[in-house]
């Protein structure tokens, strides 16, 4: 699904313009690959390791997996080229960097002169909770943050936000009689859904329990800590891309819930200083170009700051933006972005534009 994103933005920004681009795959070799500048060649083997190296540049979208087989032995056998990967199998080992250019270019810019070889796209929580508090990190006003999550399906897989929509319609299928019928009341949807919920035919192969009308506070698999793995690379994915001097605490309970591929974040941050709440929504509001403050009102908040408005777009709107009752120095906010873009695809394809202005 990355790729397929990816692809899309490269072949919507002329990415491709001036490269030579080979489509490799691991399961459908031999079949037409993409269509770039007209001609669909076919795709080649994704573990043919010296055609692989005959490139200055490979991007995976694969996954993990394939990442921990192949990349080993291509380095072993002296290809040193540019490893551009969607996957985290690489993301904190020494030799990589994690990329979000609009708020570590500094940080990019010193590995590349290292001679830093591989680059990985961040964790999409982690890159759009920095997308959307960037300036308050620039600033260093951050001393700690909580981020509690609200993440679609898309993060889970293809699969997974097919059966999101599948369970979707057996309930509003098993809704329908009660839907012809004027007389219904609440507790009869409530008793529908609760009985949808528990059929034995409910769709739920992939996710193991409901995700429609319900929710999972659980994103993959349970770390020593008694903390998520997911809740785990908060921290030191953001610390990684963002590399202070100290480590900033990242920390707060990721949850799955019903959204199809925006993930949504309520922080709270604490801040070293009390500052000023309009000088804090203007350092926000203008910290990269993606980046949009909404106001704390309650039509632009329902009408901007959801799923519903930011899927298949790159702005990162955060908003709810208030002082908290805990303190001056206690800051509330909210935020959604599409996890598939600005979480995914959309630091790898400006990576790959960094590499090149580089390489030139
Ligand atoms: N791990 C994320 C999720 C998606 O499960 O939502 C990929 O970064």
């Amino acid at each position: 699904m990355v790729g397929s994103v990816l692809l899309e933005r490269m072949q919507a920004e002329g990415d491709f313009a001036g490269l030579e681009p080979e489509f490799f795959s691991t399961s459908q070799v031999g079949i037409p690959g993409p269509a770039i500048g007209g001609e669909a060649r076919p795709l080649a083997d994704a573990y043919d390791l010296a055609r692989l190296a005959r490139h200055d540049a490979l991007v995976s979208c694969q996954g993990g997996d394939y990442t921990k087989q192949v990349l080993s032995s291509l380095r072993e056998s002296g290809w040193q080229g540019w490893w551009i990967d969607a996957a985290s199998a690489k993301r904190m080992d020494p030799d990589s960097t994690i990329v979000l250019d609009p708020v570590n270019r500094g940080v990019i810019d010193r590995a590349i002169h290292d001679g830093v070889r591989n680059f990985i796209g961040g964790n999409c929580t982690v890159s759009l909770m920095l997308m959307a508090l960037h300036g308050l990190f620039r600033e260093g006003w951050v001393e700690w943050v909580s981020a509690m999550t609200y993440q679609a399906a898309s993060g889970a897989g293809a699969r997974q936000m097919r059966e999101l929509v599948e369970q979707m319609k057996f309930l509003g299928d098993r809704a329908d009689g009660l839907l012809q019928n004027p007389a219904a009341v609440a507790l009869d949807f409530d008793r529908c859904v609760a009985d949808g919920l528990a059929d034995d035919e409910f769709p739920q192969d992939q996710f193991g329990v409901p995700l429609a009308a319900s929710l999972i506070p659980w994103i993959d698999r349970l770390m020593e800590s008694g903390e998520t793995r997911e809740e785990w690379k908060g921290f030191v994915e953001a610390n990684k891309i963002l590399q202070t001097p100290e480590a900033i605490p990242v920390d707060g309970i990721c949850v799955r819930v019903g959204a199809m591929r925006c993930h949504s974040q309520a922080f709270t941050v604490k801040l070293r200083r009390d500052v000023p709440l309009d000088e804090i929504e203007s350092v926000m509001g203008s910290a990269n170009d993606w980046v949009q403050l909404v106001a704390n009102q309650p039509e632009a908040t329902r009408r901007s700051l959801g799923p519903a408005f930011v899927s298949g777009g790159l702005s990162v709107p955060v908003g709810r933006v208030r002082k908290l009752r805990m303190g001056p120095d206690y800051l509330g906010a909210f935020s959604v972005g599409d996890q598939l873009l600005w979480g995914a695809a959309e630091p790898l394809r400006r990576i790959f534009h960094i590499l090149r202005e580089h390489a030139d």
